[in-house]
């Protein structure tokens, strides 16, 4: 008998969660207005809002921390972080900072200006605000099979780098670089295959302009092109990471996400005058140049982290239990962006509430059954979240409407999924008794989807 598939760790250290009663989450869920950001995490049984900060350390990352040296100038922590970042990106320049936010508001304060245009695939909202923020366009040319959430494609991330070119043409001298994000979290954590990241290099090569990736994900991005890309199955994460970021000129990092650390973050390049204009705005934003908002212990977990998650089994493990939950959804027949993601599945709440009117937020709807079902928090990633069109004020429509359901690296098991799983078929079984979703009472002029107040439509 073939031996089945098991997790390449074991746990150490366990955290209790509470399953709560329905009575308490429909009390919870109105006190929160609707709002699942609004609820405490104690209400929640299955915390699924992100993948961001919220995995789990690994023993060598906790060892790592107790040898964190705080000096505030040249901790040998920086140096540390430093050097791992250059072995497994080749980038020898590092700039830390506190979060993925602060490396981009911190590279853009340097590089993007009034009337500016950066394209790329989907920018993430916070690079779009600091870009946005800027006076500056964020244009989106992910590939439009990334639309069709049914559709099967092995990079659904991909730049269509024909409608890249026509961007960059039409916006000449305009661009301050193209940016990458890998893998695509808005498209649904959707990698960038390693052709397409030649072809945007040599479309940027061939009109002189440089190439940043939004690199939070890079890890689970270097998984997918081992394990669907021709010519990558025999290659280790690590050479094959090693040649994304040939291709690249340099990289933002959240590393909240791949290198498994709970708040962290950095911009690296191989550019001394990029260096040059971060560094201006690293010290007043984020502190000097060798901490930038990190704390030396955390730099230490910050390199282990990057090192273990740079390594197949490890990736295999995390990757394997996304696609156990889509596995489980297959079997019930509920629809969510294809293929699975490295980080996420991205349910299509269009397809389930269709009864529910759009201008009533569907995946709302979706994320709010889901919590009064089964205490399970998930985040919309739709209608509410694409905020109104800055000129008209309108509710942007126009996008995809979903319930992401994020799973923090090494923190629940399968067990946690097949609930999940059941939950959603419950809901996914009563549909059609769902006609009526949420209005706002109340918004913020930007990103609203964090404080946004609803009540219910009917
Ligand atoms: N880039 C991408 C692709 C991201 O997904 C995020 C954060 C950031 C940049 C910003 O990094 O949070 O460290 O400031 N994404 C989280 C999420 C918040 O839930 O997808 P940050």
């Amino acid at each position: 008998m073939e031996l089945p598939f098991a997790e390449s760790w074991r746990i150490k250290m366990v955290e209790p969660i509470r399953m709560s009663t329905q009575q308490e989450r429909e009390q919870w869920i109105r006190e929160a207005h609707y709002n699942v950001f609004q609820l405490k995490a104690e209400q929640v049984y299955i915390d699924l809002l992100t993948d961001s900060g919220t995995g789990a350390m690994s023993d060598r990352q906790w060892a790592a921390m107790m040898m964190g040296d705080e000096s505030y100038a040249g901790a040998r922590s920086y140096y540390n972080m430093r050097d791992t970042i250059e072995r497994i990106t080749g980038f020898p320049i590092v700039i830390p900072t506190h979060q993925g936010r602060a490396a981009e508001n911190v590279l853009f304060s340097a590089l993007v200006h009034e009337g500016d245009v950066v394209p790329g695939n989907s920018h993430f909202d916070t690079t779009k605000g600091h870009i946005e923020s800027r006076k500056a366009a964020a244009v989106d040319c992910t590939i439009a099979e990334a639309r069709d959430t049914q559709l099967e494609h092995p990079f659904k991330g991909n730049v269509d780098v024909a409608r890249l070119e026509e961007v960059i043409q039409a916006n000449a001298g305009r661009i301050p670089f193209i940016i990458v994000t890998i893998t695509n979290n808005t498209a649904g954590g959707q990698p960038v295959s390693m052709e397409n990241l030649r072809q945007v290099r040599e479309v940027a090569d061939r009109y002189g302009l440089r190439v940043l990736f939004d690199s939070a994900r890079f890890a689970e991005n270097a998984y997918f092109i081992k394990t669907r890309e021709e010519g990558y199955a025999d290659r280790t994460i690590k050479e094959i990471v090693r040649e994304m970021f040939s291709l690249a000129d340099g990289m933002t990092m959240s590393a909240k996400k791949d290198a498994i650390v709970n708040m962290g973050g950095f911009i690296a390049t191989r550019h001394e005058d990029w260096a040059e204009g971060a560094r201006r705005y690293s010290v007043p934003f984020e502190g000097y140049l060798t901490y930038g908002g990190m704390n030396g212990r955390d730099m230490e977990a910050l390199a282990v982290g990057l090192d273990e998650n740079t390594e197949f089994d490890n990736l295999n493990t995390r990757i394997h239990q996304v696609q156990y939950l889509a596995s489980k959804l297959d079997e019930y027949g509920i629809p969510y962006q294809r293929p699975a993601g490295g980080h996420a599945i991205f349910v299509d709440a269009s397809l389930i509430l269709s009864k529910v009117p759009k201008e009533e937020f569907p995946a709302q709807t979706l994320t709010v059954e889901l919590y009064r079902e089964a205490g399970i928090r998930g985040c919309e990633i739709g209608y509410i979240l694409a905020d109104r069109d800055p000129v008209t004020r309108e509710n942007r429509f126009n996008g995809l409407d979903l319930l992401r359901l994020a799973i923090p690296r090494r923190t629940y098991t399968d067990n946690h999924m097949d609930v999940i799983a059941a939950a959603l078929k419950n809901i996914y079984d009563r549909r059609e008794s769902i006609t009526h979703g949420f209005r706002i009472t109340w918004e913020a002029p930007l990103m609203r989807h964090f404080t946004v107040k609803l009540e219910p439509a009917d």
